[in-house]
């Protein structure tokens, strides 16, 4: 038996990039004790200079006294050594994703820790269950995924395996709660509920703009408008990190072996030249100095253009939905899981079956058909539970039944 979470004092972060930098605030700022282990001093040095910005941005924006500020500070502790995680109550794991990386630094969390310590990974593009394995406690392995940046976005996605005890799970998801962030339980499957919602998303965007169907700003401004979304997808995937999207891409594809889920050959060639987005200053856009881009002028882009059924906004938000819809079809995550992740990990005013909602299945189930006349999708068929959503024809006659299914 470990500490009940209420005893917890000391969380030990692993990585402190801009995702494991931004959990270790997090945690700071709501009260525990952090020890920050990266690879060398260059690294720490680099990790507190993620905190810092943060927490003066969170100053000068008057969200936080100086004298809060100080107190956080007060809580970090930085060591280029996981030895020094020895007594630590619970730790996040944010280093790259490597499964060789993984494998060091699980390992030596398993030795270093004491028994009873949970080891949650960040991971957003491997298997918690092949993590989990890596250690002598698999059952006190989770997956704790947090959305970038992570001091804004509530959502923590806790990902169980086949060896999570409940005992485990609770913990995490108390955990979860007392950070402030709103947890969603969900099994190990390639993307998990967000990403592999969102990031489809993305790369259909991408595929927009890499087949000249509109400009990057277009295909932004298009989902705004849309959906009311804080951020178009390549805006997104600027902030995201394309490394970070191609690998997500890649773990769905590996998974499903579904068209879907095949990621963009720009992106694929866009990580290779090394443009990951804002953290290497260039990803779909250039910096402040970028010019908008002029129209273009693709031979299908006209075609899509002229059809006055194909919004852009609505196609990817079409697209979107019906992953949704398949998703809870297939019994992965709630109605509800799916509409919590998308507000709290992504900003969106509504969920996915919000939208749906909002416009009805016969709408979405049009726009889906008519992307594919395009072959804008490779969505053959809409959602088995989207079509279902469909109106039923003969019962506005007051007939009952449903001519699709075979009623009378
Ligand atoms: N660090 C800390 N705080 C930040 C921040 C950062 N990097 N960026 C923004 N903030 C804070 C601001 O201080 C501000 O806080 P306040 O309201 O308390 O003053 C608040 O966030 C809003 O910021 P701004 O007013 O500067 O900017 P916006 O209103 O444009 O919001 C946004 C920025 C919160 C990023 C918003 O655009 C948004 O929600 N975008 C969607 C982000 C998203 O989808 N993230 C998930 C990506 S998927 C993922 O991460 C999973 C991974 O596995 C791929």
């Amino acid at each position: 038996m470990g500490l009940m979470v209420q005893e917890f004092k000391k969380v030990g972060v692993v990585g402190l990039g801009t995702m494991g930098a931004g959990i270790a605030e997090v945690f700071a700022r709501a009260g525990f004790d952090i020890v920050g282990v990266e690879i060398d001093q260059a690294a720490l040095d680099r990790g507190r200079g993620h905190v810092d910005k943060s927490l003066s941005r969170a100053v000068e924006k008057g969200k936080l006294t100086e004298e809060e500020r100080s107190e956080i500070d007060a809580r970090f502790t930085f060591s280029a050594s996981r030895e020094d995680l020895a007594d630590v109550d619970f730790v996040v794991e944010a280093v790259p994703e490597r499964m060789d990386i993984k494998r060091d630094v699980f390992g030596d969390l398993d030795r270093i820790c004491a028994p009873g310590t949970i080891l949650a990974t960040n991971t957003s593009s491997l298997s918690v269950t092949e993590i989990a394995a890596l250690t002598d406690r698999p059952e006190k392995v989770v997956g704790l995924h947090f959305f970038n940046p992570a001091p804004v976005m509530k959502l923590a996605e806790v990902i169980t395996t086949v060896s999570t005890t409940d005992e485990t799970v609770d913990v995490v998801t108390e955990v979860a709660k007392r950070i402030g962030k709103t947890p969603i339980t969900v099994g190990d499957r390639g993307g998990f509920v967000a990403n592999a919602l969102l990031v489809p998303y993305i790369n259909d965007g991408i595929r927009l703009y890499e087949r000249q169907i509109a400009t990057r700003e277009e295909i932004d401004e298009s989902v705004k408008k849309a959906a009311g979304l804080p951020m178009g997808p390549l805006t997104l995937a600027d902030l995201v990190g394309l490394d970070v999207c191609l690998a997500v891409m890649d773990v769905l594809w590996e998974e499903f072996h579904d068209p879907r889920y095949s990621a963009s050959p720009l992106l694929r060639r866009m990580v290779a030249a090394g443009r990951l987005g804002r953290k290497t200053g260039q990803g779909f856009y250039k910096g402040k100095d970028d010019a908008p881009e002029s129209r273009r002028t693709g031979r299908l882009a006209q075609m899509v253009r002229e059809e006055e059924t194909l919004d852009i906004g609505e196609m990817l938000i079409a697209a979107q939905i019906d992953d949704a819809m398949r998703m809870i079809g297939d019994g992965y995550a709630s109605a509800k899981d799916v509409d919590t992740a998308l507000r709290f990990g992504c900003g969106y005013p509504k969920g996915p079956t919000e939208l749906l909602e909002d416009r009805g299945a016969e709408s979405v189930i049009t726009t889906l058909v008519s992307m594919g006349e395009y072959s804008l999708t490779t969505i053959a068929v809409p959602a088995p539970l989207l079509m279902d959503r469909l109106p039923d024809v003969e019962d506005s006659e007051g007939h009952g039944g449903c001519a699709c299914h075979g009623g009378a």
